[in-house]
């Protein structure tokens, strides 16, 4: 039986677009073994924002934010700011959608991304080199973390977020 090849979601966020370095976020995927099989420059709805950043992640991402070094009493009455911040800031302009294809491509993109806060992630990743913004400063001045791009964190979550983003017909098996 022939195996699916894995998939993942990325995004270049909008702050990311704006600096004019997509082509660099592209070259460093391009030098994995990773094909690109869909890409498109979009600006999401708010509808699509609050379906890629569903309810379901707010205790946990007031706690990694905690985690982090941002003092918050409650997690998640802090996730729930995240949330609202990271869903507008989303739509705030438009962002590059891409589908990865490859033999683990999660875990592959999740690595050349580096860690969630630019400012501790390693030398060498997308958001170690490109960004030095951190989640304590982000989180006190009101807004999400300026970390250049989303990847999808598991093989199913993948799933969901290609669906939300893009038209099976949009995807080109390569
Ligand atoms: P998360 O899914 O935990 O990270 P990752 O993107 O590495 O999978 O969080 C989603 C996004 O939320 C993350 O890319 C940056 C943002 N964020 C903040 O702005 N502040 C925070 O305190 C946290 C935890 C995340």
């Amino acid at each position: 039986m022939k195996m699916e090849k894995e998939r993942t979601l990325v995004l270049i966020k909008p702050d990311a677009v704006k600096r004019n370095i997509i082509g660099e976020v592209i070259k460093r995927i391009e030098d994995t073994d990773l094909k690109i099989v869909a890409m498109k420059m979009t600006k999401a709805s708010e509808e699509l924002a609050a379906q890629h950043y569903p309810d379901s992640m707010i205790k946990a991402l007031g706690e990694k934010g905690i985690e982090n070094g941002y003092e918050a009493a409650d997690p998640v009455e802090q996730g729930k700011k995240i949330i609202q911040w990271l869903r507008e800031y989303i739509t705030s302009g438009p962002v590059v959608a891409m589908v990865l294809q490859g033999e683990n491509a999660v875990k592959k993109m999740r690595q050349i991304s580096g860690y969630t806060d630019p400012c501790k992630a390693e030398p060498g990743t997308i958001r170690g080199d490109l960004s030095n913004d951190s989640i304590v400063v982000a989180n006190k001045e009101g807004r999400t973390v300026h970390n250049i791009v989303h990847a999808s964190e598991s093989i199913e979550e993948a799933e969901r977020e290609i669906a939300l983003w893009f038209k099976p017909e949009e995807i080109y098996d390569r």
